[in-house]
Protein backbone atom coordinates (compact mmCIF):
# COMPACT_ATOMS: atom_id res chain seq x y z
CA UNK A 1 0.00 0.00 0.00
CA UNK A 2 1.46 3.64 -0.59
CA UNK A 3 1.75 5.97 2.04
CA UNK A 4 -1.00 8.58 2.01
CA UNK A 5 0.32 12.44 1.10
CA UNK A 6 -0.28 14.60 3.86
CA UNK A 7 1.28 18.02 2.22
CA UNK A 8 4.21 18.33 4.89
CA UNK A 9 6.73 20.58 4.12
CA UNK A 10 9.33 22.45 5.40
CA UNK A 11 8.98 25.90 6.74
CA UNK A 12 11.06 27.69 3.68
CA UNK A 13 8.47 25.98 1.37
CA UNK A 14 5.29 27.02 3.85
CA UNK A 15 7.10 30.72 2.92
CA UNK A 16 6.64 30.65 -0.77
CA UNK A 17 2.96 28.71 -0.69
CA UNK A 18 2.15 31.80 1.85
CA UNK A 19 3.91 34.26 -0.44
CA UNK A 20 3.22 32.72 -4.11
CA UNK A 21 0.58 29.71 -3.83
CA UNK A 22 -1.59 31.30 -1.80
CA UNK A 23 -2.51 34.58 -3.88
CA UNK A 24 -2.32 32.95 -7.10
CA UNK A 25 -4.73 30.01 -5.84
CA UNK A 26 -6.26 29.44 -2.37
CA UNK A 27 -7.41 33.17 -1.65
CA UNK A 28 -9.88 32.87 -4.86
CA UNK A 29 -11.34 30.28 -2.70
CA UNK A 30 -11.54 31.75 1.19
CA UNK A 31 -14.41 33.92 0.33
CA UNK A 32 -16.67 31.24 -1.06
CA UNK A 33 -15.80 28.69 1.68
CA UNK A 34 -16.57 31.49 4.99
CA UNK A 35 -19.97 32.28 2.41
CA UNK A 36 -21.17 28.25 2.20
CA UNK A 37 -20.36 28.43 6.02
CA UNK A 38 -22.64 31.85 6.69
CA UNK A 39 -20.16 33.06 8.68
CA UNK A 40 -21.12 36.53 10.00
CA UNK A 41 -20.56 39.02 12.98
CA UNK A 42 -19.36 37.90 16.48
CA UNK A 43 -19.60 34.13 15.44
CA UNK A 44 -16.78 31.40 16.43
CA UNK A 45 -15.03 29.83 13.56
CA UNK A 46 -12.63 26.67 13.39
CA UNK A 47 -10.39 26.38 10.03
CA UNK A 48 -9.23 22.69 9.67
CA UNK A 49 -6.16 22.12 8.10
CA UNK A 50 -5.80 26.02 8.02
CA UNK A 51 -1.98 25.92 6.54
CA UNK A 52 -1.00 29.54 6.32
CA UNK A 53 -4.52 30.64 7.34
CA UNK A 54 -6.21 32.13 4.57
CA UNK A 55 -9.66 30.86 5.14
CA UNK A 56 -9.07 31.71 8.79
CA UNK A 57 -8.07 35.47 8.06
CA UNK A 58 -11.04 35.51 5.52
CA UNK A 59 -13.28 34.38 8.48
CA UNK A 60 -11.42 36.94 10.75
CA UNK A 61 -12.40 39.75 9.07
CA UNK A 62 -16.23 38.35 8.92
CA UNK A 63 -16.49 37.73 12.54
CA UNK A 64 -15.09 40.92 13.86
CA UNK A 65 -13.47 41.60 17.24
CA UNK A 66 -16.28 40.23 18.85
CA UNK A 67 -15.85 36.92 17.13
CA UNK A 68 -13.62 34.19 17.37
CA UNK A 69 -11.16 32.03 14.96
CA UNK A 70 -8.93 29.14 15.31
CA UNK A 71 -6.97 27.56 13.17
CA UNK A 72 -5.15 23.79 13.61
CA UNK A 73 -2.82 22.20 11.63
CA UNK A 74 -0.35 18.97 11.73
CA UNK A 75 2.46 20.97 10.43
CA UNK A 76 4.26 23.42 12.61
CA UNK A 77 5.32 24.98 9.70
CA UNK A 78 2.58 25.89 8.18
CA UNK A 79 1.60 27.34 11.88
CA UNK A 80 4.68 29.37 12.13
CA UNK A 81 3.84 31.41 8.81
CA UNK A 82 0.29 31.55 9.93
CA UNK A 83 0.79 33.42 13.37
CA UNK A 84 2.84 36.00 11.24
CA UNK A 85 -0.01 36.58 8.67
CA UNK A 86 -2.84 35.86 10.81
CA UNK A 87 -3.02 38.61 13.65
CA UNK A 88 -6.44 37.64 16.29
CA UNK A 89 -6.55 33.92 15.06
CA UNK A 90 -5.64 31.28 17.44
CA UNK A 91 -3.32 28.78 16.46
CA UNK A 92 -3.11 25.16 17.53
CA UNK A 93 -1.30 22.23 16.19
CA UNK A 94 -3.73 19.42 16.01
CA UNK A 95 -4.36 16.39 13.82
CA UNK A 96 -8.17 16.32 12.30
CA UNK A 97 -8.83 12.93 13.40
CA UNK A 98 -8.42 14.37 17.28
CA UNK A 99 -9.84 17.90 17.10
CA UNK A 100 -8.72 19.46 20.80
CA UNK A 101 -12.26 21.05 21.74
CA UNK A 102 -15.39 20.58 23.37
CA UNK A 103 -18.68 19.07 21.24
CA UNK A 104 -20.33 21.64 19.76
CA UNK A 105 -18.11 24.92 20.15
CA UNK A 106 -17.68 26.51 17.06
CA UNK A 107 -20.90 28.20 15.26
CA UNK A 108 -18.94 27.26 11.38
CA UNK A 109 -16.24 24.32 11.02
CA UNK A 110 -14.46 25.12 7.60
CA UNK A 111 -11.95 23.17 5.93
CA UNK A 112 -10.41 24.29 2.41
CA UNK A 113 -8.84 22.09 -0.12
CA UNK A 114 -7.24 19.96 2.72
CA UNK A 115 -9.67 16.71 3.04
CA UNK A 116 -7.50 14.54 0.37
CA UNK A 117 -4.50 14.08 2.91
CA UNK A 118 -6.16 13.15 5.33
CA UNK A 119 -6.10 9.03 6.01
CA UNK A 120 -9.44 8.61 7.37
CA UNK A 121 -12.15 11.15 5.81
CA UNK A 122 -14.80 10.37 7.12
CA UNK A 123 -13.44 10.31 10.69
CA UNK A 124 -12.26 13.99 9.77
CA UNK A 125 -15.65 14.98 8.70
CA UNK A 126 -17.35 13.45 11.60
CA UNK A 127 -14.67 15.53 14.16
CA UNK A 128 -15.84 18.49 12.27
CA UNK A 129 -19.82 17.86 13.04
CA UNK A 130 -18.85 16.94 16.50
CA UNK A 131 -17.15 20.51 17.35
CA UNK A 132 -19.87 22.11 15.57
CA UNK A 133 -23.04 23.57 17.01
CA UNK A 134 -26.00 21.53 16.24
CA UNK A 135 -27.73 24.33 14.34
CA UNK A 136 -24.17 25.08 13.12
CA UNK A 137 -22.52 24.22 9.23
CA UNK A 138 -19.18 22.63 8.44
CA UNK A 139 -17.60 23.18 5.09
CA UNK A 140 -15.61 21.31 3.06
CA UNK A 141 -13.92 22.28 -0.10
CA UNK A 142 -11.88 20.39 -2.66
CA UNK A 143 -10.92 20.83 -5.87
CA UNK A 144 -12.98 18.25 -8.56
CA UNK A 145 -11.83 15.31 -10.24
CA UNK A 146 -8.99 15.49 -12.44
CA UNK A 147 -11.01 14.76 -15.45
CA UNK A 148 -12.78 18.13 -15.01
CA UNK A 149 -9.83 19.98 -14.66
CA UNK A 150 -8.41 21.11 -18.61
CA UNK A 151 -4.96 22.44 -17.37
CA UNK A 152 -4.23 21.10 -14.56
CA UNK A 153 -4.53 17.59 -16.67
CA UNK A 154 -1.99 18.62 -18.56
CA UNK A 155 0.22 19.41 -15.69
CA UNK A 156 -0.25 16.13 -14.19
CA UNK A 157 0.24 14.36 -18.02
CA UNK A 158 3.42 15.92 -18.60
CA UNK A 159 4.72 15.13 -15.01
CA UNK A 160 3.70 11.28 -15.67
CA UNK A 161 6.00 11.83 -19.10
CA UNK A 162 9.27 13.47 -16.99
CA UNK A 163 8.96 12.83 -13.23
CA UNK A 164 9.14 10.05 -10.72
CA UNK A 165 6.45 8.04 -9.11
CA UNK A 166 6.90 9.97 -5.69
CA UNK A 167 6.45 13.15 -7.42
CA UNK A 168 3.36 12.44 -10.15
CA UNK A 169 1.75 10.68 -6.65
CA UNK A 170 1.81 13.94 -5.13
CA UNK A 171 0.55 16.05 -8.04
CA UNK A 172 -2.11 12.90 -8.46
CA UNK A 173 -3.59 13.57 -4.57
CA UNK A 174 -5.56 16.77 -5.29
CA UNK A 175 -7.85 15.29 -6.83
CA UNK A 176 -9.09 12.23 -4.53
CA UNK A 177 -11.93 14.07 -3.47
CA UNK A 178 -13.40 15.26 -6.56
CA UNK A 179 -16.15 12.32 -7.51
CA UNK A 180 -19.26 14.71 -5.76
CA UNK A 181 -21.32 11.82 -5.30
CA UNK A 182 -18.73 9.65 -3.50
CA UNK A 183 -17.64 12.88 -1.47
CA UNK A 184 -21.63 13.49 -0.16
CA UNK A 185 -21.48 9.83 0.83
CA UNK A 186 -18.38 10.01 2.36
CA UNK A 187 -20.23 13.44 4.38
CA UNK A 188 -23.28 11.43 5.22
CA UNK A 189 -21.72 8.35 5.96
CA UNK A 190 -19.53 10.38 8.95
CA UNK A 191 -23.26 11.43 10.43
CA UNK A 192 -23.93 14.97 8.74
CA UNK A 193 -26.69 16.07 6.88
CA UNK A 194 -25.87 17.46 3.78
CA UNK A 195 -27.17 21.35 3.43
CA UNK A 196 -25.85 22.35 0.42
CA UNK A 197 -23.42 22.15 -2.61
CA UNK A 198 -21.93 24.02 -4.92
CA UNK A 199 -19.70 23.33 -7.77
CA UNK A 200 -17.39 26.53 -8.77
CA UNK A 201 -14.74 26.84 -12.14
CA UNK A 202 -12.29 29.19 -10.57
CA UNK A 203 -9.03 30.58 -11.87
CA UNK A 204 -5.53 30.69 -10.57
CA UNK A 205 -3.21 33.62 -11.83
CA UNK A 206 0.32 33.24 -12.49
CA UNK A 207 2.79 35.37 -13.40
CA UNK A 208 3.75 33.16 -17.01
CA UNK A 209 3.67 29.17 -17.00
CA UNK A 210 6.64 29.01 -16.20
CA UNK A 211 5.23 30.46 -13.20
CA UNK A 212 2.70 28.24 -12.58
CA UNK A 213 4.95 24.84 -12.94
CA UNK A 214 7.13 27.11 -10.27
CA UNK A 215 4.53 27.79 -8.13
CA UNK A 216 3.20 24.23 -8.56
CA UNK A 217 6.55 22.56 -7.47
CA UNK A 218 8.78 24.90 -5.12
CA UNK A 219 5.41 25.47 -2.64
CA UNK A 220 4.41 22.08 -1.89
CA UNK A 221 6.04 18.63 -1.48
CA UNK A 222 6.86 17.84 -4.98
CA UNK A 223 9.84 19.84 -4.61
CA UNK A 224 12.44 17.40 -2.89
CA UNK A 225 10.99 14.53 -5.23
CA UNK A 226 12.33 16.23 -8.54
CA UNK A 227 15.38 15.71 -9.62
CA UNK A 228 17.13 18.96 -11.27
CA UNK A 229 17.29 17.53 -14.92
CA UNK A 230 13.08 16.40 -13.96
CA UNK A 231 12.63 19.81 -13.18
CA UNK A 232 13.90 21.29 -15.85
CA UNK A 233 12.54 19.32 -18.80
CA UNK A 234 9.19 20.14 -16.60
CA UNK A 235 9.73 23.59 -17.40
CA UNK A 236 11.06 23.52 -20.80
CA UNK A 237 7.79 21.62 -22.41
CA UNK A 238 5.31 23.22 -20.00
CA UNK A 239 4.69 26.24 -22.30
CA UNK A 240 3.54 23.95 -25.35
CA UNK A 241 1.83 22.02 -23.50
CA UNK A 242 0.31 24.90 -21.78
CA UNK A 243 0.28 27.88 -23.93
CA UNK A 244 -3.28 27.68 -24.14
CA UNK A 245 -3.81 29.35 -20.68
CA UNK A 246 -2.34 32.29 -21.16
CA UNK A 247 -3.32 36.06 -21.80
CA UNK A 248 -2.10 38.48 -24.30
CA UNK A 249 0.32 39.48 -21.98
CA UNK A 250 1.65 35.94 -21.33
CA UNK A 251 -0.24 35.68 -17.78
CA UNK A 252 -1.02 32.04 -17.20
CA UNK A 253 -4.81 31.94 -15.86
CA UNK A 254 -5.30 28.23 -14.92
CA UNK A 255 -9.24 26.81 -14.42
CA UNK A 256 -9.46 24.81 -11.16
CA UNK A 257 -13.07 23.32 -10.57
CA UNK A 258 -13.82 22.52 -6.98
CA UNK A 259 -16.73 21.33 -4.67
CA UNK A 260 -17.99 23.00 -1.56
CA UNK A 261 -20.84 21.08 1.24
CA UNK A 262 -22.36 22.45 3.30
CA UNK A 263 -23.73 20.06 6.05
CA UNK A 264 -24.19 19.99 9.76
CA UNK A 265 -24.33 17.33 12.43
CA UNK A 266 -27.96 15.19 11.86
C1 LIG B 1 -2.97 22.19 0.53
S1 LIG B 1 -2.82 22.64 2.21
C2 LIG B 1 -4.29 23.63 2.43
C3 LIG B 1 -4.12 24.59 3.56
C4 LIG B 1 -5.22 25.65 3.73
N1 LIG B 1 -6.49 25.05 4.08
C5 LIG B 1 -5.34 26.57 2.55
O1 LIG B 1 -6.42 26.68 1.99
O2 LIG B 1 -4.31 27.21 2.19
C6 LIG B 1 -3.22 21.16 3.12
C7 LIG B 1 -3.00 21.29 4.60
O3 LIG B 1 -3.52 20.13 5.28
C8 LIG B 1 -2.72 19.92 6.43
N2 LIG B 1 -2.98 18.57 6.96
C9 LIG B 1 -2.73 17.39 6.36
N3 LIG B 1 -3.12 16.36 7.14
C10 LIG B 1 -3.64 16.90 8.27
C11 LIG B 1 -4.21 16.36 9.45
N4 LIG B 1 -4.34 15.02 9.60
N5 LIG B 1 -4.65 17.18 10.43
C12 LIG B 1 -4.51 18.53 10.28
N6 LIG B 1 -3.97 19.11 9.18
C13 LIG B 1 -3.54 18.31 8.18
C14 LIG B 1 -1.32 20.13 5.92
O4 LIG B 1 -0.38 20.32 6.96
C15 LIG B 1 -1.54 21.38 5.03
O5 LIG B 1 -1.32 22.56 5.77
Amino acid sequence: MSTPETFQIPVETAEIYESKFVPALFADWAPHVVDMGDVTVGQSVLDVACGTGIVARTAAERVGLEGRVVGVDLNPSMLSVAERVCPGVELRQADVSELPFANGTFDAVLCQMALMFFPDRAIAISEMGRVVKPQGTAVVMVPSSLDAQPAYRLLVELAARHAGPDAIAMLSAYWACGDLDELLGTVRAAGLEVLSTRTRMGTCRFESIDDFVAVEVESTPVLERLTDEQYNALRREANDVLGEFTDADGRALVPIEGHLVAARPL
